[in-house]
């Protein structure tokens, strides 16, 4: 299972047995670095990077690290190993062998998944292209760039697929990827969250944390596939998005710590003395709270409608699993099953007892907000070791929502029902506001010393790869 790096496009799925395949791939190739040169990172593809290409695909020593200009880096394709004699582990097909091709009568249904999935990857990398020109270290400016490049290669798991098994159709899509463009106005990228825009780099850092689990969360359902080439290609994919999490959520954690030494420096006990802290040039912990409000409501938008029949699908056909699908003990066929969803009644929330099959979105989502919960605790915990008096906390799940049954419903972040006045009233408190916006953006200046930090943000207690924090982890040309 070791990648073959001495082909134009290295992978471990004997890529050059497959001549037609090959080429056509080697077609996309040229368009796909087109794209990374007009809508990558900004004024950095001269840059030396310091950053990981995957050479295995075991846990073990699966990546290097070395400098490499961006577009040399070498994207691929990689498949998890495969697990002999997989099953479809769920739905009517249960039992059967894993299938190594696409069963015909699941064809669009899949088309529709891949494509979905594969439209996010390069969608992040033009929301974050700018980011580098503000970067507040070099340590960060290299971790963006990671998840930049991982992305891109992201993008190219979800293009063999499509390459690979749906033939002209497939090539078609893999086309629109590059076509499509986050926030263009005639051809948009696909899903709302993928065209907002990633302004400043605490956007940046929700993104990754919130976003990029949704990502988590989509390619843990899809690796349960009973379509075995998707399974392996989101197995692989899912040991790189570890990162990505990661650099949102000690971003935020290295925020809050700076913010809450300063206050303590000066003597300030209130977070909400709002203009004392600005004075000093950290951001405040309200505005946290409006971006992370911001972020998780926008993401949780992400997993669909909260009763939906393709879920349905997806699910009995065995495309698309549960989150852990296989560690959990039930029949895997949910039939029976039910599930508790909210609905809107009299103007209150109340708990409503839904066939699970068609709450499989819900069911998801929840899973996916008990993971995030997990780590505001952990954000909370940099605050209690400051003595700072104020926790943050995540939204009601039905706080601004766009999709699903709380779209068009005021609610506030504590789950109450609200008319238009009150929320025009309170939603500066809520939303991060244009003025918030515009001082998070004052912050951003580029720092670009090895070990220098912005005045906002607090150091990482290590650097990468066991690299000391002043490693110099770009070098500029
Ligand atoms: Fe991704
Ligand atoms: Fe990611």
């Amino acid at each position: 299972m070791s990648i073959n790096y001495s082909e134009k496009i290295p992978n471990n799925v004997n890529l050059s047995e497959d001549k037609t395949l090959q080429r056509a791939l080697e077609h996309w190739q040229p368009n796909y670095l087109q794209w990374w040169q007009d809508m990558g990172p900004e004024g950095a593809m001269a840059h030396d990077v310091y950053l990981r290409t995957a050479i295995n695909v075991t846990p073990d020593g699966w990546a290097h690290f070395g400098h490499v200009k961006m577009p040399d880096y070498r994207w691929g394709i990689f498949l998890a190993q495969p697990e002999e004699s997989r099953k479809v582990n769920f739905g009517e097909n249960k039992g059967m062998a894993a299938w190594q091709d696409v069963p015909g009568e699941h064809r669009a249904n899949l088309r529709r998944i891949i494509v979905t999935q594969g439209d996010t990857e390069p969608a992040s990398v033009e929301q974050q292209r700018h980011l580098g020109l503000t970067a507040p270290s070099q340590y960060d400016l290299r971790n963006l760039f990671q998840v930049n490049v991982e992305e891109g290669r992201h993008l190219w798991a979800m293009v063999y697929l499509l390459h690979k098994y749906f033939g002209r159709d497939g090539r078609e899509e893999a086309e629109a990827l590059l076509q499509r463009n986050s926030g263009d106005q005639d051809n948009p990228r696909i899903l709302e969250a993928f065209n907002e825009e990633t302004p400043d780099w605490l956007a940046f850092y929700m993104f990754t944390y919130f976003t990029d689990r949704d990502g988590k969360f989509q390619l843990a359902a899809l690796s349960e596939s009973g379509f075995d080439p998707l399974s392996r290609t989101c197995r692989f994919m899912l040991t790189e998005e570890a990162h990505h999490m990661f650099v949102g959520e000690s971003g935020v954690a290295r925020v809050l710590a700076r913010t809450c030494e300063v206050m303590k420096q000066n003597g300030i006990e209130d977070p909400n003395d709002v203009e004392r802290v600005r004075k000093l040039g950290v951001i405040d912990l309200p505005t946290l709270q409006r971006y992370l409000n911001f972020h998780f409501s926008v993401t949780i938008d992400l997993f669909g409608a909260d009763q939906s029949s393709n879920a349905a699908t997806f699910y009995s056909a065995g495309l698309k699993g549960r989150y852990e699908e296989t560690k959990r003990d039930d029949d895997h066929l949910l039939k029976n099953n039910t599930y508790r969803i909210l609905e809107v009644k009299d103007g209150a929330l109340v708990e409503k007892e839904v066939p699970m099959l068609n709450s499989l979105n819900e069911v998801l989502r929840d899973d996916y907000i008990r993971d995030s919960i997990a780590g505001v605790s952990r954000w909370n915990r940099v605050m209690e070791k400051a003595g700072i008096n104020f926790r943050l906390q995540a939204p009601h799940k039905a706080f601004n929502r766009h999709i699903g049954s709380f779209a068009g419903i005021r609610v506030s972040p504590e789950g109450r029902i609200i008319s238009d006045a009150e929320w025009e009233a309170n939603v500066r408190n809520w939303l991060p506001s244009e003025e918030d916006r515009a001082y998070v953006a004052s912050l951003m200046g580029r720092v670009i010393e090895p070990g220098k930090f912005a005045n906002w943000i607090a150091p990482p207690p290590v650097g990468i790869n066991r690299q000391p924090i002043d490693f110099e982890y770009v070098r500029f040309s």
